[in-house]
């Protein structure tokens, strides 16, 4: 019986020194030197005008060594480039028209993100399903907002969406990517109620101003290492409710 015992434990301890092992490494990687951040965008760039003002406002570089360095679109006419020249970013377009296949367009993308050797890679309202091999390479790194209370209503038009399942609470969420489109292990969200009188814009215009405050607070704690993706699982330290969902009225 001793023996059987023996075989039973130790790989259930190896597995949980094996995470701790994992997490220490997070926790120590991400306080190393400067967390560059990579922003990706397909349009408008609301999202990535609030992550830009903040950081600036709140002078991340000195307080969370942290700085988007990059910001790089797949559509040439993305108002959000102007945006990011503004405020002095390096703007790259990389067409994904340009591409055969998804998978070289994927290459293409993830060699020009390298090359700023990113802490984060942020999706800010970029429209393109990522393939695997993207998604594996940049694993607790690649983080998106998407304008629902995940998982309710993935893909697109989420507020009409949740117009016509007649949910009385609607919002945004920040996560980390995983395999499948608009999931993973979820940061935080924004909640906004949903008022009888909404319609599609107006509900819609109610959650975008949350997601301005949600993506840069959630891009916050994931600098100041207060939440990581460890083994598919989002891990927290020193979060309140308050920190992980955000309300409003
Ligand atoms: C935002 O509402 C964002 O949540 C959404 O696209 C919009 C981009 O706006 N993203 C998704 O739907 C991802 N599935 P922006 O360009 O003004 O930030």
């Amino acid at each position: 019986e001793k023996a059987t015992r023996k075989y039973t434990v130790r790989p259930g301890l190896f597995r949980v020194f094996r995470y701790l092992e994992r997490l220490a490494d997070v926790w120590s990687v991400q306080s190393s030197a400067m967390k560059n951040i990579v922003v990706l965008i397909s349009g408008r760039g609301s999202n990535l005008e609030a992550v830009l003002s903040v950081a600036e406002a709140e002078r991340w570089r000195e307080t969370l060594q942290a700085a988007v360095v990059a910001v790089i679109s797949n559509r040439r006419d993305a108002a959000g480039l102007t945006i990011a020249r503004r405020f002095g970013i390096a703007t790259t377009i990389i067409e994904h028209t340009a591409f055969a296949s998804r998978e070289a367009f994927d290459a293409a993308l993830a060699a020009e993100i390298d090359r700023h050797d990113p802490a984060v890679v942020l999706l800010a309202g970029f429209m393109r399903v990522l393939t695997k091999d993207f998604v594996h390479h940049y694993a607790g790194r690649l983080v998106n907002i998407h304008p629902s209370l995940l998982p309710l209503f993935p893909g697109l038009r989420t507020h009409r969406q949740a117009l016509a399942a007649g949910v009385r609470v609607h919002g945004a969420t920040v996560h980390f990517v995983s395999d499948a489109v608009d999931a993973g292990g979820i940061i935080a969200q924004a909640v906004v109620s949903v008022r009888p009188s909404d319609d599609e814009a107006a509900l819609a215009a109610r959650v975008l101003e949350q997601e301005h405050r949600l993506l840069p607070h959630a891009l916050r704690l994931l600098l100041e290492q207060r939440v990581a993706y460890v083994d598919g699982h989002v891990v927290v330290r020193d979060c309140g409710a308050p920190d992980l969902a955000l309300q409003s009225a």
